[in-house]
């Protein structure tokens, strides 16, 4: 077993990637603190971890409270007594009716006379309050996270960080400013603190997936957009949790010891 008593905290472990990464953790012998916001589906991962014969800590939160994700550290130490491992995984995304509606229109207007003149009017329309929030799950929570396992990690001298970014932090995803921008952040945030802690032996590197059949995706694409997404994905299909999960295990074990500060795309061969 690659992890045994290791112990790893995934934030957004409730479902899709993030919990495919909780459940090969404990798979390969690992304590593991699964966060999330959603009480229920935290239950349903624990569960499943303990079927498998792991050890499994539930601990709500949202990660974009700076003190909610302080009592979760610290509930992880009164427990375990370390942190080897975090993977700052939770994120959300959310497009309007109105958006999804003109990207469907503007893929049409694309497929029947070869060039687009209209937009998704997303980043115009966007409101402070839809900005703020994603900003604040995916970068504010990755930094609070961040911070509070450097705490831990930098004082005993190791510790593996991978934060969970996008190809739409790369190229961009017309219609998600903001998820892109958040994105974006989070490769930039990444590469920072790798050059800063690894004098520490701690780890950050992050994963850019491309598109992956998760219940994320259910409040972003329409039908029309998921097919253009699959064809602009040269493998031909989306990627599955479990394939993302098995980036963040080489990334958490030895085998990536000289990997630091980099963002590893398990995309199919879209964009990265
Ligand atoms: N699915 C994709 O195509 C794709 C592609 C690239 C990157 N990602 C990224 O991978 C990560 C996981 O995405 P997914 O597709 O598994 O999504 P998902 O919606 O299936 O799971 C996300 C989980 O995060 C939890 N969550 C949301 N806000 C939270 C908060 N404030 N605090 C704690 N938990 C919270 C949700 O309850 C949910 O269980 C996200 O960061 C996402 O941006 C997904």
């Amino acid at each position: 077993m690659k992890f045994k008593d290791k112990v790893a905290l995934v934030t957004g472990a409730g479902c899709g990637i993030g919990k495919a990464i909780a459940l090969a953790f404990a798979r390969e012998g690992a304590k593991v603190v699964v966060n999330d916001v959603d009480a229920g589906a935290i239950e349903t991962t624990v569960a499943e971890i303990a079927k498998l014969g792991g050890q499994g800590l539930g601990i709500a939160a949202d990660v974009s409270q700076a003190k909610e994700v302080k009592d979760m550290f610290a509930r992880t130490m009164k427990k375990f007594g370390t942190l080897d491992i975090l993977v700052n995984n939770a994120g959300i995304a959310r497009s309007t009716d109105e958006v999804l509606k003109r990207g469907d229109a503007c893929i049409q207007e694309l497929m029947t006379s070869g060039r687009m003149t209209t937009s998704v009017e997303a980043t115009r329309n966007m409101t402070d309050e839809a900005w703020d929030r994603v900003l604040a799950v995916h970068l504010n929570g990755t930094f609070y996270c961040t911070r509070e396992a450097l705490n831990i990690m930098e004082d005993r001298g190791s510790g593996k960080i991978i934060n969970m970014a996008s190809i739409a932090g790369i190229v961009g995803l017309p219609g998600s400013p903001d998820y892109s921008a958040a994105k974006g952040a989070i490769i930039a945030f990444t590469k920072s603190v790798a050059r800063e802690v690894i004098s520490r032996g701690v780890y950050v590197n992050a994963i850019a997936p491309g598109w992956i059949d998760t219940p994320l995706l259910t409040n972003m694409l329409t039908p029309t957009f998921r097919f253009v997404a699959v064809t602009q994905t040269p493998i031909g299909r989306m990627g599955t949790p479990e394939e993302v999960a098995a980036v963040a295990m080489f990334l958490a074990s030895e085998d990536s010891s000289f990997i630091v500060g980099q963002v590893i795309c398990p995309s199919g061969g879209a964009y990265g």
